[in-house]
């Protein structure tokens, strides 16, 4: 049975940092729904045009819209053999029963649920020094992972930028959201016996020995 994780946290807790680790190190397929949807934006395509508004005012995209689109990614062979690490979705219990029935279809399950959690305070330090490449996605911060040179990612070579969501006031209301939306997805996947808690102000290393500590079923 391939490993099928699913990532759950606040913005900037490092679901996209620990989901590259995880990608690089076990072989798992990554799937973000936020870089979906600004691949999607990027392209100018109707679904970028819907997402882009709630994204802007840092509020979830509606469960249809967003359940769509994550259904038609779990068709790709290569995450069905290979398992893959969930990243950003489900980030309601909508969207979490809907992707226990796709699962279901499909023959095969979410395997564990690794929420990570740290504090306000540190996930607002952690996103207002983030960069982002806006070619490949790769994500840096000035402080903790600096690129080689300023403001050129090291894998590409592309731009890095400040994601337009970045802002302190949109900030506030991702967090706001995930408290009220999101949370409820944890008590969802606790009465599963899947959830597994990792405290996520670790570095990076720290908080990926903890959240693979939670991988050996
Ligand atoms: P999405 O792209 O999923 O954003 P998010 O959940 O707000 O999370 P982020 O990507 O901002 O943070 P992250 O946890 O990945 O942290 P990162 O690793 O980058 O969603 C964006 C929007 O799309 C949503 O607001 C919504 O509108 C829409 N959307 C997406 N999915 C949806 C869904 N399912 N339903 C409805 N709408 C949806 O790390 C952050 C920074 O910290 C980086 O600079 C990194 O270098 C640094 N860092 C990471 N780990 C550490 C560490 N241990 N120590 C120090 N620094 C660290
Ligand atoms: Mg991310």
């Amino acid at each position: 049975m391939p490993i099928n994780l699913v990532l759950i946290g606040p913005p900037g807790v490092g679901k996209g940092t620990q989901a590259g680790l995880l990608t690089e190190r076990l072989g798992l397929v990554h799937l973000a729904s936020g870089d979906v949807f600004r691949g999607e934006i990027a392209a100018g395509t109707d679904l970028g045009r819907v997402a882009s508004g709630y994204i802007e005012r840092g509020e979830l995209v509606p469960d249809d819209v967003t359940i769509g689109m994550m259904e038609s990614r779990f068709t790709t062979l290569e995450a069905m053999t290979s398992g893959f690490v969930l990243d950003g979705f489900p980030r309601t219990v909508a969207q979490a029963v809907a992707l226990d029935a796709r699962l279901e279809a499909l023959g095969t399950v979410v395997a564990r649920v690794v929420s990570l959690e740290a504090p306000d305070d540190v996930v607002v330090a952690r996103l207002s020094g983030r960069r982002t490449c806006l070619n490949c996605g790769a994500v840096f911060h000035i402080e903790t992972m600096p690129p080689k040179q300023e403001g050129v990612c090291d894998d590409c070579g592309s731009k890095l930028v400040t994601r337009t969501d970045d802002k302190e006031e949109t900030i506030r209301q991702r967090l706001a959201v995930f408290h009220t939306q999101t949370q409820p997805v944890l008590d969802y996947y606790a009465e599963t016996g899947k959830l597994f808690r990792v405290d996520g102000r670790g570095t990076i290393e720290e908080v990926y020995r903890t959240a693979i500590g939670g991988l050996r079923v």
